[in-house]
């Protein structure tokens, strides 16, 4: 029962809640340390259960959890995107990712792989001698999404998105946060107002991108992909269907890769051995898709950074009736949370795990690591759709990154994150770039 599960009861719970909002990530990793593996909390009707174990989390992607729906935090994002395929569930997301999918394997992926290089090579261009990296990558990974989502230039529509976006995330964070937050749904609080602007102003430039697609057919990128879907019984995505998934690709998929990329420039920045290393696995080689999945040091640097600062800093599931989980009786509705940022920095399995060090993932200290130790992208049949085209992209833009010059920090080299929908860098990363 996870009643009988050790957890902060009482003022225990009250002090615990105070450390929570004071620093979320610590938090993770305090809670197992005093705790355990299995950690069970109680906040009014709501029940929570923090999973630290490898066997539970295999158990909970492949066993009868996977049934679960996601947790109630994103699901709170449904006003923005709909029924796609992060908030959907049932039958509805089933076909969803049947159709879906086949738009993001390894081979499907590869078509993008000019414009990852296009778009990074563009600004840096535009950035000069010297910029500060999660602005730049924010910038290069909102362009490669209209790229690839929409295959064209977005003109003046471009800033309407790029607003609404941000205003959404600023929305969500805030009411993450926020009492107000409290108030039922029907309560026109400015923030609100806002957030609805901001969802509106968004829904019609994805309406008209689909109707203009619908009166020209044609392209091969995403858009055109998903209005080119059909089942088994030859019935196509609705405009709604279609408008639900661009938005959740744009959401699920631009912050996540700009937050990554952010960090991975940021680790090498600070470790010019590293870079030269690296410009050494990439120089004189045609970068193609294959190449770039196969250059170990560049895989082993975009590895240690999603396990020192995966985006998903917290991920989870609720089960949709009561599920027995290696022994653990977890009655339906119960929030089940993967605080994936201190899973991934666990000495019992990461030597010295708040240290980046790519080579741990290259010199075979790494043998035997648990299938589902390390899950930057999640599991089961609700893993991330995007993980390969979020990878390659990750690794265009790095070695587009380090051929072009080397990075040198103008900050004090301490790399911090900060959780906020996703986990971002928690202060600025002005770089100077010096010719090779
Ligand atoms: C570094 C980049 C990324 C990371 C670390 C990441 C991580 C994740 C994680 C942890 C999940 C939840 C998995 C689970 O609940 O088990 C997820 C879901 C998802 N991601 Fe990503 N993601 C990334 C990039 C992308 C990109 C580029 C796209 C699309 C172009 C994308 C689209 C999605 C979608 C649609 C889902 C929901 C899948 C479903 O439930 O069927 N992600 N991602």
């Amino acid at each position: 029962m996870t009643s009988t599960l050790p957890g902060p009861r009482g003022i225990g719970l009250a002090r615990a809640l105070r450390r929570f909002s004071r620093d979320r990530l610590g938090f993770q990793l305090w809670l197992r340390e005093t705790y355990g593996d299995r950690v069970a909390a109680r906040l009014g009707p709501i029940r929570f259960v923090f999973l630290y174990d490898p066997d539970d989390y295999e158990a909970l992607y492949t066993g009868p959890g996977r049934l679960s729906k996601r947790h109630r935090v994103v699901r709170m994002h449904a006003e923005a995107l709909g029924e796609g395929l992060l908030t959907g569930e049932g039958e509805h997301w089933k076909r969803h990712r049947r159709l879906v999918s086949p738009s993001f394997t390894p081979t499907a992926v590869q078509q993008y792989t000019a414009a990852f290089f296009a778009e990074a090579e563009r600004g840096l261009a535009q950035a000069g001698s010297s910029a500060e990296l999660h602005t730049l990558v924010l910038d290069i990974a909102m362009r490669i999404a209209v790229a690839s989502l929409f295959g064209l230039d977005l003109g003046d529509r471009f800033a309407i998105v790029e607003n609404a976006l941000k205003t959404g995330q600023d929305h969500f964070v805030a009411y993450q946060t926020s009492p107000k937050a409290l108030l039922p749904k029907w309560v026109p609080t400015a923030a609100r107002r806002r957030y609805r602007g901001a969802i509106d102003d968004l829904d019609r430039v994805v309406y008209e991108l689909i109707a203009e697609r619908r009166a020209r057919p044609g392209g091969d990128d995403l858009l055109a992909r998903l209005l080119a879907v059909r089942d088994e019984d030859g019935q196509a995505f609705s405009d709604r269907d279609v408008r639900d998934e661009v938005i959740t690709l744009f959401v699920a998929g631009h912050e996540t890769s700009a937050s990554t990329l952010a960090f991975v420039l940021a680790s090498l920045a600070v470790r010019p051995d590293l870079q030269d290393r690296l410009y050494d696995e990439l120089s004189g080689v045609p970068l193609t898709a294959t190449a770039l999945r196969e250059a170990p040091l560049l895989k082993a640097v975009l590895e240690e950074s999603l396990r020192m600062y995966g985006p998903a800093w917290m991920s989870g599931r609720e089960p949709v009736e009561d599920l027995d989980l290696r022994g653990m009786h977890i009655p339906a509705g119960t929030q089940i949370l993967l605080p994936l940022w201190a899973y991934h920095r666990d000495a019992r399995r990461f030597d010295d795990p708040h240290t980046f060090r790519p080579e741990r993932w290259m010199d075979g200290s790494l043998a035997g690591l648990h299938r589902y130790a390390f899950v930057p992208f999640g599991g089961g049949r609700r893993v991330c759709v995007g993980n390969h085209f979020a990878m390659l992209e990750l690794a265009a833009v790095t070695a587009a990154f380090v051929r072009h010059a080397r990075m040198e920090p103008m900050w004090d080299g301490a790399i911090r994150g900060q959780p906020h929908v996703t986990l971002r860098p928690a202060h600025p990363l002005p770089v100077r770039f010096v010719p090779r």
